[in-house]
């Protein structure tokens, strides 16, 4: 069996420490719920003395937790807030304080203003105060990764002897290297009396990117405890990502000597949800969550994952419910891809058909930038369409505007390939297409019903459009048109229904 690494979730406190991320207690409930169902070990529930705001937050969850997990609620070393805090979690079955201060040089010097022994000394306090409240306390060396090591020996020594039963190595300002962060690590574990009791806990940022890594190197070199958000989310560039980290100990656990017991099931889900209450969008290619993270989108890789699903993929999508990966089409998608995209819409065509619907599928992937679904189908129903028509669109060309006079110059091939060419003019870009066909086709009908709908989302969506024509005797014809230029939707709509109605009367 590996080692249990636990998993300590901050997006209800260092995560709403992002700028515009402030959630209010109602929300914080909901996400409460959702880390529950991912199975948690902690979850810190923010930061009592700092409003009224946190400090009901931090009670509200307490009752909602029960003894599902332990409930953290971060201070100060300072005694104030130390009491609001054990207050703020009154009702946690399991509580623990997380207390601490600075002890880099920086934070001594410039923040704190205060000298090394006077430190320790703050250390030994905080901590025994904590514990007249709760038996859990967790102790932060804020800025740890920037300390003296054998300074930070001496503050972490003091954080266990005064009872600590964490003690918390925050790399805050994110400036260490993977390696070297977890070689402080290993040192603290080499040389402070009785740490192997105790949790040892990383806390990393991700001003340089590397927030997963700075905590995987503190799972190999000892760390009990991953301190992290959803999303990512954190102060500034943000914390290690739960949704990273955990899924990295799950492919490397062996070598690791690590696993977690959080459900992975549940994080595009918590995903969504923290991303929707925060307002902070997760980027397409963001790790795990992200919208394109099992998306493929090159013909090659496509090739590859329609073969072999780990041609190109090292995590099942459904591990982490994100349902089943993504073929995306585009200009550089491959034959295999569509055919594979028309076999689950339904369509199984021969080889011909497919070269032709290729091509087609090309003209438009060259002008969209990716073609749905929704698109394939009109693709082909405009194949059907036009596969016996008497006539088909050859050419378009309309000119309008304000205060020109709409003109539409159309061009039809005929089934023997004669292409006949007229121009007219209307009371819009569609009238005078519609007119100009008229002239070509000549046959007698009134256009009784027009409507245009977007097929797919977004702005370059096809549009189809449907007409519907009566003929001389009564007779109703409908016909269906599809392009991304509105104006040619309606015109092969409206030439759709011509066929329809000149076949009719053969
Ligand atoms: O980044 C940090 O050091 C922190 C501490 C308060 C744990 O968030
Ligand atoms: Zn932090």
């Amino acid at each position: 069996m590996t080692r249990k690494i636990k998993i300590f979730d901050t997006t209800l406190r260092d995560g709403e420490q992002s700028p515009g991320a402030s959630m209010n207690t109602e929300e914080k409930l909901v996400i409460t719920r959702e880390l529950l169902r991912l199975k948690v070990d902690v979850i810190e529930a923010g930061f009592p003395i700092s409003s009224p705001g946190d400090f009901e937050s931090v009670r509200r969850i307490s009752e909602l937790v029960g003894d599902q997990a332990v409930v953290c609620a971060l201070t100060r070393a300072i005694d104030k807030d130390i009491d609001v805090a054990a207050d703020a979690l009154k009702y946690a079955k399991r509580p623990r304080i997380h207390t601490g201060l600075g002890v880099s040089p920086s934070h001594l010097r410039d923040k704190l203003r205060i000298t090394e022994e006077e430190c320790i000394e703050r250390t030994i306090h905080c901590v025994s105060y904590a514990k007249q409240y709760v038996d859990d306390v967790e102790f932060y060396a804020e800025d740890a990764g920037r300390s003296d090591y054998d300074f930070l020996v001496r503050v972490i020594q003091a954080a266990v002897d005064a009872g600590a039963t964490v003690v918390n190595i925050p790399d805050t300002t994110g400036y260490s290297l993977p390696w070297e962060f977890g070689s402080r690590i290993a040192y603290l574990r080499d040389n402070v009396d009785g740490i192997e009791n105790v949790d040892i806990s990383v806390h990393c940022h991700n001003d340089l990117g590397m927030a997963t890594a700075l905590a995987l190197s503190g799972v190999v070199n000892g760390a009990t405890q991953v301190e992290c958000t959803i999303n990512g989310l954190g102060e500034r560039a943000g914390n290690t990502a739960m949704e990273e980290v955990v899924m990295a100990i799950r492919m490397h656990g062996e070598e690791l000597d690590a696993h977690t017991d959080i459900d992975s099931r549940e994080f595009v889900k918590a995903s969504k949800l923290v991303s929707s209450i925060t307002g902070m969008n997760v980027q397409a290619n963001k790790a795990i969550v992200g919208a394109n993270a099992f998306a493929h989108s090159s013909g090659i890789h496509q090739d590859g994952v329609l073969k072999e699903r780990s041609t190109y993929e090292i995590i099942d999508p459904a591990d982490v419910g994100a349902g089943a990966s993504q073929i995306v089409l585009t200009a550089r998608s491959g034959h295999a891809a569509l055919k594979h995209r028309l076999e689950e819409l339904g369509f199984a065509f021969d080889e011909e058909r497919l070269d032709e619907l290729y091509a087609a599928f090309l003209e438009l992937a060259d002008k969209k930038k990716e073609v749905y679904d929704e698109d394939l189908e009109s693709l082909v129903n405009e194949q059907d369409r036009t596969a016996d028509a008497l006539y088909t669109l050859d050419s378009l060309q309309v000119s309008c505007g304000y205060p020109l006079t709409p003109t539409a110059t159309v061009g039809l091939r005929d089934r023997e390939g004669a292409v006949a060419t007229v121009c007219d003019f209307g009371t819009g870009p569609i009238d005078a297409a519609f007119k100009a066909i008229d002239k070509i086709v000549q046959v007698k009908s009134d256009l009784s019903e027009f409507a245009v709908m977007a097929v797919t989302r977004g702005i370059d969506a096809l549009g189809e459009v449907t007409v519907r024509i009566t003929a001389a005797d009564g007779t109703v014809f409908i016909g269906r048109g599809a392009d991304g230029d509105i104006i040619v939707s309606a015109a092969k709509a409206y030439l759709n229904a011509l066929n329809r109605l000149l076949s009719n009367s053969r």
